[in-house]
């Protein structure tokens, strides 16, 4: 382009952005009228976030929906089991009737709906200890320090409680134990839904990093007979993993052990990395991209596997990963400029019935 053209272009670039700002001051000026009471109650509601947070965490920890599990059961029933103050009880449970958890069919009488069949325990698509882990007091703790994160877009988890999550988790095991069941749940739920999305090859060899306790990986190998799998976590991770995939698939199955910001297994076909970046800075997200890039096999595919950004429950987790640990959701362009910064090329990518999509990509 002459520098004539580019004048041209840089003028006309200019006229457009100046143009988008006068529509949108204009639009501004429109909806610039009086917020209404509605609008009130939605803020009021907004700024009590946390009281759903918590109340969802009782309800689950208590195990209310286990007790609906066979029909209604009455408020007084329900206390006396849970050993908890009735008044109190049914004031909880009239908050999970507004949330549409529960019906109140008679004055003190209760039921599930399918929402509150969720929090059951081993229910199908049961995310009971996920609520519990949400309501953690370490992050319950942290939040009020997200105001740190905006000024540094560090982790406020870190600063509140003096250790990353994951080592603060491996020095409160009761803690652990429900951050290792809540990922258990959704890598269940999760696992189906990707192998429903996602075509394995017959005779892959899978890696999945930092795969927890092993979820996916039975999910993938019990529907694929012709796959081998290899499970990297940290160490007291992989001892659990080795547990749950003893029994089922051992046969096909390596755990390891260890640091993937150190090294990742080699020789893998096929790379996951589900719910792995999104904990990650773009620093350290680029070192595990960086590892996987080395080990993995001239003709192999990485697969990441992470929440979408485009919906409330993906912008609130995008702040949950930004708190605890400096990390993100990251936009489809975010991902393909990582991918290619650590030797990969976004190949396609792809929804699934979860909250989960995929992004493939192959070393170039
Ligand atoms: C959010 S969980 C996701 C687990 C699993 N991929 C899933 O989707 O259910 C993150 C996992 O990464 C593991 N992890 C964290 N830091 C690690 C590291 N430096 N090396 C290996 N594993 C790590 C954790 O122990 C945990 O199991």
């Amino acid at each position: 382009m002459d520098s004539r053209h580019r004048q041209k272009a840089h003028l006309a670039a200019r006229v457009s952005t100046s143009m988008q700002t006068k529509w949108l001051t204009m639009k501004h000026d429109m909806s610039n009228t009086l917020a209404d009471i509605s609008d009130v109650q939605d803020v009021l509601a907004m700024t009590l976030g946390v009281a759903k947070t918590h109340v969802l965490g009782v309800a689950a920890e208590l195990g209310i929906a286990d007790l609906l599990k066979h029909g209604p059961r009455s408020v007084a029933e329900i206390a006396a089991t849970t050993k908890t103050n009735q008044g109190a009880l049914l004031r909880l449970m009239r908050v999970l009737a507004s949330l549409g958890i529960l019906e109140e069919p008679t004055p003190g009488m209760f039921v599930n709906t399918s929402k509150g069949r969720l929090l059951q325990t081993g229910a199908p698509r049961s995310v009971r200890h996920y609520a519990m882990l949400m309501a953690q007091e370490c992050l319950a703790a942290s939040w009020p320090c997200l105001l740190h994160s905006m000024r540094t877009g560090e982790s406020a988890f870190e600063k509140t409680n003096g250790h990353g999550i994951y080592e603060y988790f491996r020095m409160n095991p009761a803690a652990g134990a429900v951050m290792n069941q809540a990922m258990s749940e959704m890598s269940s739920q999760e696992g189906v839904a990707i192998c429903d999305a996602y075509e394995f090859a017959p005779d892959l060899s899978v890696v999945d990093v930092g795969g927890g306790r092993g979820g996916l990986l039975l999910s993938i190998l019990e529907a694929h007979p012709g796959i081998r799998g290899t499970l990297l976590d940290l160490p007291h991770v992989a001892t659990e993993a080795q547990e749950m995939l003893a029994a089922r698939v051992v046969d096909r199955c390596k755990i390891v052990g260890g640091d993937f910001l150190r090294e990742v297994p080699g020789g893998g076909d096929l790379y996951i990395l589900k719910r792995i970046l999104v904990d990650q800075t773009d620093d350290t997200a680029m070192a595990v991209l960086r590892n996987v890039r080395t080990a993995i096999a001239p003709q192999g595919a990485l697969l990441i596997a992470d929440p979408g950004v485009e919906s409330l429950y993906g912008r609130s987790f995008d702040m949950l990963m930004l708190m605890i640990f400096g990390g993100k959701l990251r936009s489809e362009s975010d991902r393909a400029a990582l991918l290619e910064k650590a030797g990969f090329r976004l190949t396609r990518t792809m929804k699934t019935a979860s909250a989960i999509h995929l992004v493939e990509a192959v070393p170039i």
